[in-house]
């Protein structure tokens, strides 16, 4: 299997993709004297092979096809679901805002159906790493066959864990977690992750990001981040220009935050609060002790 993008035209062992009428949509590896057949008919891959990308073929009943190297969003889309899987809006995001790059070693948990693992492994090149732990091996086991298929798993160590129990790494670039509680092994990340490294989560509920807030707090992770992404399409008749009737509403919170290295005693408080590290709750009795005061003398007055 190849997803290279080199070559022009099509060759034994390239993964394509298939479009047909209603976006109807089919990716499979070529293979010498394969067939593929569909309800619209049966396609000989040795009459693919050879044949430039985005021409149009028809099946052994007519029925036509657009010839095509499937797209990163579209591998996602066709991923094969264990769980509930990543869409690219967010991942797109995410692989930036944690600064993957090719060399980048990464820790995700957990692997799921492994569409995020596969986003990564097109980012991280061939020198990066990518360390995937999943509590549910049967899940993991769906992400590595998907994976597989599409040539992916090179630079990925797969690893059946709780995550509770800690990662085996030291030092890595960046951790994410796609799991129900992130807040709960906030420090198993801190010993992953190298000082100044990032960190980033998604989440479906507002409870689930406040707790996640308190805890980076409490574990020296500055520079935190929320958002969520809203993504709307069109229809794309120029006559009749508007949006498509329905739409995503809503998917998760992503939450992003730096890991770093404080010393409480001395660190300025002022800089503290403003890069996220404390917040209300932490404010010192002694300024409460200011405050009544305050409001005290105003009072009298
Ligand atoms: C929403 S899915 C992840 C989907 C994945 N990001 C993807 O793009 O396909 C969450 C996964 O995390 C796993 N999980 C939950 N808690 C875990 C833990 N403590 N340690 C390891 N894996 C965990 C679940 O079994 C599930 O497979």
């Amino acid at each position: 299997m190849s997803v290279e993008i080199e070559q022009s035209c099509t060759r034994s062992g390239d993964l394509i993709q298939l479009v047909g009428l209603s976006h109807k949509s089919f990716i499979f590896t070529l293979a010498d004297g394969g067939e593929f057949h569909t309800h619209r008919g049966v396609i000989k891959h040795d009459d693919l092979i050879g044949k430039p990308w985005g021409i149009q073929i028809f099946s052994h009943n007519g029925s036509p096809f657009f010839l095509l190297q499937p797209s990163l969003p579209d591998i996602l889309k066709n991923t094969k679901r264990a769980t509930q899987i990543m869409y690219p809006k967010e991942i797109g995001y995410i692989l930036i805002q944690l600064g993957v790059r090719p060399g980048t070693r990464i820790i995700e948990a957990g692997t799921g159906s492994g569409s995020f693992t596969t986003a990564l492994a097109y980012a991280i090149g061939d020198n990066g790493k990518i360390y995937s732990y999943e509590a549910k091996e049967a899940n993991q086991k769906i992400a590595i066959r998907g994976l597989e298929k599409l040539g992916l798993t090179k630079n990925i160590e797969f690893k059946v864990r709780d995550i509770r129990e800690g990662f085996d790494e030291t030092g890595v670039d960046s951790v994410f977690l796609d799991v129900a509680n992130p807040y709960d092994y906030l420090k198993q990340v801190k010993l992953a992750l190298k000082p100044g490294g990032y960190f980033a989560s998604i989440l479906p509920t507002m409870n689930q990001v406040t707790s996640l807030l308190l805890a980076l707090r409490r574990n020296d992770f500055a520079f935190i981040d929320v958002c969520d992404i809203s993504q709307r399409f069109y229809k794309i008749e120029p006559s009749r220009f508007r949006p498509t009737d329905r739409m995503i509403a809503h998917t998760g919170y992503l939450i992003f935050a730096r890991s770093v290295t404080i010393d409480h005693d001395l660190a300025d408080q002022k800089l503290l609060k403003e890069i996220g590290v404390l917040g209300i709750e932490d404010e010192k009795p002694s300024d409460m002790e200011d405050f009544v005061e305050a409001v005290e003398f105003i009072e009298e007055k």
